[in-house]
C-alpha cells in the first residue's frame, strides 16, 4: 500500500477531434499523467497515434506523458517519441529482441523507462533489469481496446510485484512506480491500490464520464474519493 495516488487518465477514450482541449481539461481536473497509448496493427490489432501526435499535445499540458508503446519491433521510436515530448516510455518486453538494451535506450534518450506486462505475462522478466526500470506497468486487460473489464488475477500480481519493488529497494534500489492499466473504475480502484499499484490508468471511465461543462473535475475527484476508501 502506498500513500501517493498518480491518476493517468489514458487519452484512448477522449475526442481525438478535440485532444488539446481534452489533455488541458485533464490537467485542469487534476491529472499526473497523460497516458497515450500508441497501437500499431501489428503487435495489437488496432491502431491509434505517433509522435506527431505527441509533439501537437505536448505544448497543451505541463503534466508529464506516460507513453505506453504496443508496437513490435519498439526501438526506432523511441529517438521520435522523446523528441516528441514523451517523459516516460514503456513497452512490452516481448514486443524487443533485447529487452535490457531497449531500456537503455530510452533512458539515455532523457525519458524514465518501463516494462509492460500482459496478463498472461510472468514478473521473471523483471528480475534481472529491475535496477533500469522507472515503471512496471501492470496490464489488467488485453492490449489493444479501451472500455474492456479489469481481470481479477492482476490484483495477485499486483502484490507479488509491490513485494518485488519493496524488496528492491529496501536493498537500496532506486523508485520503481507501479502502474495498472485496464478496466480501472470507481468501483474497483480501491482494492487495485490496496493492492501495491501507485499509479492507475483510467481511460473509459474518465472520458466517459464528463461534467456538464465538458470538464472531468468530478469523475477524477470519485476515483480519488474510491482509491482513499481502501
Ligand atoms: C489498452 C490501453 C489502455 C486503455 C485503458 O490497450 O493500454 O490504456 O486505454 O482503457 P480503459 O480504462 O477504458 O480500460
Ligand atoms: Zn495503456
Amino acid at each position: 500500500m502506498t500513500s501517493t495516488l498518480r491518476l493517468a487518465p489514458s487519452i484512448l477514450s477522449a475526442d481525438f477531434a478535440r485532444l488539446g482541449d481534452e489533455v488541458r481539461a485533464i490537467e485542469a481536473a487534476g491529472a499526473d499523467l497523460v497516458h497515450f497509448d500508441v497501437m500499431d496493427n501489428h503487435y495489437v490489432p488496432n491502431l491509434t497515434m505517433g509522435p506527431l501526435v505527441c509533439e501537437a499535445i505536448r505544448p497543451h499540458v505541463q503534466i508529464p506523458i506516460d507513453v505506453h508503446l504496443m508496437v513490435e519491433p519498439v526501438d526506432a521510436l523511441i529517438p521520435l517519441f522523446a523528441k516528441a515530448g514523451a517523459n516516460l516510455i514503456t513497452f512490452h518486453p516481448e514486443a524487443s529482441r533485447h529487452v535490457d538494451r531497449t531500456l537503455s535506450l530510452i533512458r539515455e534518450h532523457g525519458c524514465k523507462a518501463g516494462l509492460v506486462l500482459n496478463p498472461a505475462t510472468p514478473l521473471d522478466v523483471l528480475k534481472h533489469v529491475m535496477d533500469k526500470l522507472d515503471m512496471i506497468l501492470l496490464m489488467s486487460v488485453n492490449p489493444g481496446f479501451g472500455g474492456q473489464k479489469f481481470i481479477d488475477s492482476t490484483l495477485g500480481k499486483l502484490r507479488q510485484t509491490r513485494a518485488l519493488i519493496n524488496a528492491h529497494r529496501g536493498a537500496g534500489g532506486q523508485e520503481i512506480w507501479l502502474e495498472v492499466d485496464g478496466g480501472v473504475k470507481t468501483d474497483n480502484i480501491a482494492s487495485i491500490v490496496a493492492a501495491g499499484a501507485d499509479t492507475c490508468v483510467a481511460g473509459s471511465a474518465v472520458f466517459g464520464a464528463p461534467d456538464a461543462e465538458g470538464g472531468y473535475r468530478s469523475v477524477m475527484q470519485s476515483l480519488r474519493n474510491a482509491a482513499a476508501q481502501r
